[in-house]
């Protein structure tokens, strides 16, 4: 319900500029050798819910922004987070994405690791020719952030000893540190310098809405179904990374627990412990619970950045913005 109210919102105050992103996404492609322009056109168009464009232009407008950069950076943030899709589904040699098969599958490793190269190529040097010396800064050091975040889960893969800490710092890097750069972008671009109270509220909001964000995409890991999610259940475990729901049951759960995880860990399938007993020790633990609480927490302090920012309708829809991500069902 809240997803469909956001886009309903989104659409109403900025369907020209929507519009506007598709097209650049298309567009900024055309010097693409034309062998990887249509398989980074197929990916872009296989959709994907655009959070991090509608983030910065509900931002851009919130502070009074008049001018059309903000799509090209939207545009900027969505290549940058549909190359980290693409190499983060190499990683963890997923078969789907987005409900059709991953482009790792369809293209091979090496392909889409390269599809995904350009894109972020792509994205930094339209942050550059656009000439914001200080934005261009701010989203290369982010894609950075994601490439210490994304290392750091590989580090801790196949580690039973994984701490909550650890886990935050790893969902902060990798999915909080990209929203909250939207965010504070589009307040550069409305002109706020650094440290002014409307640039650090956005910086924060992003932060924390992405946290929301992406502790929810770890309790649906456990809790969906491939069909309504696009893209395969139980995967974390699997692939040996202890996220917050099962590093709650591994604290509270008991010796039962700790076999449960560790023989999962070690087989890389449900071939001795079954999904369902994963499922129901994560559900009996209390850790889904825990970790979507975390999440309840993160989208709280999201909506309490918002205090004091202009009234409107684009704060409205960051507001919005905060219940779809714990309430979001894929
Ligand atoms: C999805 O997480 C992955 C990320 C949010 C970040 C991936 C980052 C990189 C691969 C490094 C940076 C690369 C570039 C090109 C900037 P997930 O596996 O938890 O989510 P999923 O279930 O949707 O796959
Ligand atoms: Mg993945």
């Amino acid at each position: 319900v809240a997803s469909a109210a956001l886009v309903e919102q989104v659409r109403a105050l900025f369907g020209p500029k929507m519009d506007a992103v598709e097209r650049e996404l298309v567009a900024h492609l055309d010097q693409c050798p034309q062998h990887l322009r249509d398989h980074a056109r197929g990916v872009l168009r296989r959709g994907g819910k655009r959070l991090r464009p509608i983030l910065h232009l509900l931002c851009a407008d919130l502070l009074g922004y008049k001018g059309d950069r903000d799509v090209l950076y939207a545009t900027v943030f969505e290549y940058v987070h549909v190359a980290s899709l693409l190499h983060d589904d190499v990683i963890d040699e997923a078969d789907t994405r987005r409900g059709s098969p991953s482009l790792n599958r369809q293209l091979g490793n090496t392909l889409s690791v390269l599809v995904g190269d350009y894109l972020c190529v792509k994205a930094l040097s339209l942050a550059a020719l656009a000439g914001d010396l200080d934005i261009t800064a701010v989203v290369s050091k982010t894609t950075i952030d994601l490439v210490e975040g994304e290392s750091l889960q590989e580090l801790q893969s196949g580690r039973l000893d994984v701490t909550p800490d650890e886990a935050l710092r790893v969902i902060e890097l990798k999915t909080g540190r990209l929203m909250a750069a939207a965010c504070e972008t589009a307040a550069m671009l409305a002109g706020e310098p650094e440290g002014s109270p409307h640039r650090e509220k956005l910086r924060e909001f992003g932060l924390q809405l992405g946290l929301a964000f992406q502790l929810v995409d770890d309790v649906l890991d456990f809790s969906s179904d491939a069909e309504t999610l696009g893209k395969p259940v139980l995967s974390d475990l699997r692939g040996g990374k202890l996220t917050l729901p099962a590093i709650h049951a591994r604290e509270r759960g008991g010796p039962e627990a700790l076999r449960i995880l560790t023989t999962v860990i070690e087989d890389g399938d449900f071939s001795r412990v079954s999904a369902s007993e994963v499922l129901a020790l994560v559900t009996d633990s209390g850790g889904l619970a825990a970790a979507q609480a975390m999440a309840r927490t993160a989208a709280a302090r999201a909506r309490a950045a918002l205090v004091g920012l202009p009234p409107g309708q684009s704060l409205d829809a960051l507001a919005v913005a905060t219940e779809y991500a714990v309430t979001r069902k894929f």
